[in-house]
């Protein structure tokens, strides 16, 4: 019997209207546009302003986005996942409510938290349904609603986050393309170093937990970048290894964007040049689960068939892995 692989055979991104630049953040907290560009790369970031819309608006959008320009059907969708941190609600899950919006009156939905690993672990995730026969078209949509966590006078923390989502399209196939090999990892002892410490079942919410912004994110920045650039380049070169992919053999390396220096590093330890490595950073910042899909869509027309892609990340948990992809189609 034939080897049945997922592919991905589509992608759309949504990004918010509203630009938040460095420049708009030095009147905000102590910073400069000099110190934010050479520590991390991005140059400004989107941010949802509207009130009373959250992720599923942005997921929906995307998803609307995708359908529409692969001629898929709602009806047609047998399952979507939605990787976030940023939930419209404690329960229920945010996917659902994306799958409502967009009229997939057939599917089944779910979401995954897994940080900035959750488009990741996501897909890893969504292909089991793929390649056991079990269903024809899976949507893995990230949607990270960051400025919600996001404390705008810690000047540590408020520079590096934005609001965006972004949607792929699964289908099986039996030619060599698709997601061909995977590996994740976590590490629950990361937990103290990035954190939404309020508002779970540990520290319910409560006037003390708003009080000392608990509410917000919390992250040990440098001790979370020494783990993150060691994990995320260690991970990108085990799975080259064990797939005998030389880095002339990868057409992109299509890294989280968490901090352009992390990236760099990452494709340096592959032996990749810059002209192989997708970076948006300095236009989004880091949009959590949304970074990775939100390349492969900018970078869509560029994609051949048969190319080697090697998605990375690495996040709160600590959760991090790597994704093998043959592009399974040429520029549609
Ligand atoms: O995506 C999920 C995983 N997350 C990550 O991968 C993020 C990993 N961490 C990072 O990207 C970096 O650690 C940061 C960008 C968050 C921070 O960069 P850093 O080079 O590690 O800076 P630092 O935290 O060591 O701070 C250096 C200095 C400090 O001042 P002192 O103590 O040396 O006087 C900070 O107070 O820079 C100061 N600082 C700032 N200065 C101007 C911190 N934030 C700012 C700021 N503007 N925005």
């Amino acid at each position: 019997m034939e080897k049945i692989r997922a592919a991905i055979t589509g992608v759309h991104g949504w990004v918010p209207d509203y630009v938040l630049t460095n420049e708009q953040l030095e009147k905000m907290v102590d910073t400069t546009d000099e110190w934010i560009t050479t520590r991390t790369g991005i140059k400004e970031r989107r941010i949802l302003r509207e009130k009373g819309l959250g992720s599923s608006d942005m997921g929906a959008k995307a998803v609307e986005g995708l359908l529409k320009k692969t001629g898929i059907k709602p009806e047609e969708i047998d399952l979507l996942i939605c990787p976030t941190v940023t939930p419209d609600y404690a329960f229920p899950a945010t996917a659902n409510i994306i799958s409502y919006k967009t009229g997939l009156t057939n599917a089944w939905s779910f979401d995954i938290n897994a940080a900035c690993s959750g488009f990741i672990f996501s897909l890893k995730t969504a292909i089991q349904f793929i390649e056991n026969g079990t269903y024809k078209k899976v949507i893995v949509v990230g949607s990270e609603k960051m400025s919600m966590v996001t404390d705008y006078t810690d000047r540590a923390n408020c520079i590096l986050f934005g609001d965006a989502a972004a949607a792929i399209l699964l289908e099986p196939t039996t030619e060599e393309t698709g997601i061909m090999d995977s590996i994740m990892r976590v590490d629950g002892s990361g937990l103290k170093y990035l954190l939404q410490k309020g508002g779970g079942s540990v520290k319910p919410a409560s006037r003390e937990t708003v009080d000392q912004g608990e509410h917000f994110m919390y992250q040990e920045g440098q001790a979370v970048f020494k783990v993150a650039v060691i994990g995320m380049a260690d991970i990108s070169v085990e799975i080259m290894e064990r797939n005998n992919l030389k880095s002339e053999d990868i057409a992109w390396l299509v890294p989280h964007q968490a901090n352009l220096r992390i990236i760099d590093a990452t494709a340096r330890r592959m032996g990749l040049k810059k002209e192989q490595v997708m970076v948006n950073i300095e236009r989004y910042g880091n949009t959590t689960s949304a970074t990775i899909p939100l390349c492969l869509w900018e970078w869509e027309s560029q994609l051949k068939k048969g190319d080697n892609l090697i998605l990375s990340a690495f996040g709160s948990g600590f959760t991090w892995g790597a994704i093998w992809v043959k592009w399974a189609y040429n520029n549609k």
